[in-house]
């Protein structure tokens, strides 16, 4: 099997977005509105989910009316939240069909789907035209990809010149992860890259950087929350416990063991393709 179906093997679970939306009623009530707001903690799966997504969309700045490419758009909550607050159009790439199929559904859940378009594919071949858009992100996908400097080179390709990149990557600390965590399984499908291979590898397919930050520390704060919440096993949950499962537990221990060790690091970088 190859790394993609590996990866993709990883996530896809059934009844994705049926769990979500029974979570979302169970939190909120059985007549909760499904709106992005409410979805926000259930829907966005990456580490501090929607405050993330905030400080993503900061960096990113989207215009009204803008085209943004999601890469690994996941069950699509970052793509849903930045389509409603910023009036953009946005296109989420992902590889595991059971996300795109429940990112689709909660499109049609929240009144979205006019505005958040799902494509089934790879970052690595980017189903999309060259240069068609203005703007593009990736949040927490990266630590799966072993030919970065492709995936790099492929995001270049789809913007327009002048279009920008937001990222947010797990990077390399220092020593090797715990396994399993909420990417991977094991060592298999989970490719870090030092901070300083990330800027090598952006620079090399083209991109001129504007802003490259070490937020590790944000993220310590936030998994020692995240930590308390794991050891009194209560709610309120969040889209990690939700998409993985059983699994969830473990792997998020095991995330949290490794950035407190130093084995992982946190990067939020702001890219522009030159004009
Ligand atoms: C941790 S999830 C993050 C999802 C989403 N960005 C979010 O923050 O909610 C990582 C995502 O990357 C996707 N992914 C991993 N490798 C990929 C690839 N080569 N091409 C497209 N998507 C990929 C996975 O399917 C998964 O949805």
């Amino acid at each position: 099997m190859g790394i993609e179906e590996e990866v993709a093997r990883h996530y896809g679970t059934a009844g994705i977005a049926a769990r979500v939306l029974a979570a979302l009623r169970e939190a909120q009530g059985v007549d909760a509105p499904v709106t992005v707001d409410a979805l926000a903690p259930l829907d966005q799966f990456h580490g501090r989910g929607p405050l993330a997504t905030r400080e993503l969309v900061a960096l990113l700045a989207p215009q009204p009316g803008e085209r943004i490419l999601d890469i690994g758009a996941g069950i699509g909550g970052p793509a849903r939240w930045i389509a409603a607050k910023c009036a953009c159009h946005v296109t989420g790439v992902d590889l595991t069909r059971e996300f795109c199929e429940a990112a689709e559904a909660l499109n049609l859940a929240t009144g979205l789907a006019d505005r958040v378009r799902i494509i089934r594919g790879s970052a690595l071949a980017l189903p999309v035209p060259d240069g068609a858009f203005d703007a593009a992100y990736s949040q927490n996908v990266i630590m799966n990809i072993a030919d970065k400097a492709l995936f790099y080179r492929e995001a270049f390709r789809g913007l327009r010149p002048g279009g920008r990149l937001a990222l947010s990557n797990l990077c390399a600390g220092a020593g090797e992860p715990h396994y399993p965590v909420p990417w991977a399984t094991t060592s298999e499908t989970s490719f870090l890259a030092t901070p300083e291979e990330m800027r090598a590898d952006l620079v090399a397919a083209g991109f001129e950087i504007a802003d490259f930050r070490d937020t590790t520390a944000a993220i310590q704060e936030a998994q020692q929350r995240n930590r308390e919440r794991l050891q009194q096993g209560t709610l309120p949950r969040v889209a990690a416990d939700i998409i993985l499962g059983e699994r969830a537990r473990e792997m998020q221990i095991n995330s949290l063991r490794n950035t407190e060790e130093g084995r992982c690091a946190m990067v939020e970088a702001l890219v522009r393709k030159p004009g």
